[in-house]
């Protein structure tokens, strides 16, 4: 089985299924809506690395390698690659697996740069955690 249908060992980040609402004017489902959801796991990955409020600076790297389908059951894995002072770069692989297969692909990765902030929303030490 080659790596492209092989997805990491272990529980995903967050787990969605596409759904008729998310589709795109071609019926296929909207590149906009996985980028959010890469977003939403990425985001839950930032928030318990620092332990408080943070947000999305930058996404790099987004390529798509296949279209997701309605009725797909999407999963995302998000792994922090670097810490830097208020900064966490946290790489995010989204895999669908066809509803009546147990085949998966991977369709869409990222690399998504969140920053810790403070109450005031402003950049904080990823390692000082908020009172
Ligand atoms: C997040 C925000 C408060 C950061 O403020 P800022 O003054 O731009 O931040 P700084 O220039 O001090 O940079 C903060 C960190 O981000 C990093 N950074 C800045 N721009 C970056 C980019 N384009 N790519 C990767 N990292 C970047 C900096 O290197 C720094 O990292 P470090 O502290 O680990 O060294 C501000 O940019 C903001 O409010 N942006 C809007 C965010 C938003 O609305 N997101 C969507 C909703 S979540």
């Amino acid at each position: 089985m080659s790596s492209e249908v092989c997805p990491p060992e272990g529980p995903p980040t967050i787990r969605v299924i596409a759904m008729p609402a998310d589709t795109n004017p071609a019926g296929d489902i909207f590149g906009g809506w996985l980028m959010s959801q890469m977003d939403l796991a990425a985001g839950t990955v930032a928030a318990r690395r620092s332990r408080g409020r943070s947000s999305t600076i930058a996404v790099d790297g987004m390529k798509l390698h296949r279209p997701v389908k309605v009725g797909d059951e999407v999963s995302l894995y998000a792994a922090i690659e670097k810490v830097g002072r208020s900064s966490m770069r946290i790489r995010v692989d989204a895999w669908r697996r066809e509803r009546h297969t147990e085949e998966s692909h991977l369709v869409t990765e990222a690399t998504f740069t969140f920053v810790a902030l403070d109450g005031d929303g402003r950049p904080r030490p990823v390692d000082e955690v908020p009172a």
